[in-house]
């Protein structure tokens, strides 16, 4: 049992090295691209790769806490509300990466050419959505600390 019980923590923490160094590394990224646009043509090459790390220790986390449960871990309110942070991280993840991100994509100019008022507003939205996401995963790693 305890031998499990070493590899769910082992399996929660590979998660989260996956999931919050990547999540880390994509924000930086982004916020590269704002203080040099030329670097989103690279961005936008290297950020599906990204994303898939992020989701893979999202996924590796929720299957092991999941298994934490399922072992008999105390439901307690700070648990309660890390899964209710969870939830919105699942809901804000594929907004992202299947709504506003495709459509950063299909706005961005050509290179050297000048911003569409249309491209100006949704990398702003991206940006902002990008900085709640990391902010989230670093709020919950706190909490799971905390329990
Ligand atoms: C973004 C998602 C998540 C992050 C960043 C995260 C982060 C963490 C961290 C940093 C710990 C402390 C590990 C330690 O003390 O060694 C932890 C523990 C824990 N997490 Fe998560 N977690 C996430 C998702 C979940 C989910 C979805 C569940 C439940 C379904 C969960 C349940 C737990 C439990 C029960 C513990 C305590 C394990 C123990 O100390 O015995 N976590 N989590």
């Amino acid at each position: 049992m305890f031998a499990i019980y070493n590899l769910l923590i082992f399996i929660h923490l590979l998660g989260l090295a996956l999931g919050l160094g990547s999540s880390t590394v994509k924000l930086l990224l982004i916020l590269r691209c704002h203080s040099n646009y030329d670097f989103f043509y690279i961005y936008l090459k290297v950020s599906k790769l990204i994303t898939k790390l992020i989701v893979m220790g999202i996924i590796l986390m929720t299957l092991s806490g999941i298994a934490f449960l399922i072992m008999g871990y105390p439901f307690k309110m700070l648990l309660i509300v890390k899964l209710i942070l969870v939830g919105m991280i699942w809901v804000l993840g594929p907004i992202i990466d299947n709504v506003v991100e495709p459509k950063l994509e299909k706005l961005m100019p050509v290179q050297g050419q000048a911003f569409s008022p249309a491209f100006s507003k949704i990398h702003k939205q991206h940006l902002a959505l990008e900085i709640t996401a990391t902010l989230l995963m670093y709020l919950i790693t706190i909490i799971g600390v905390l329990l």
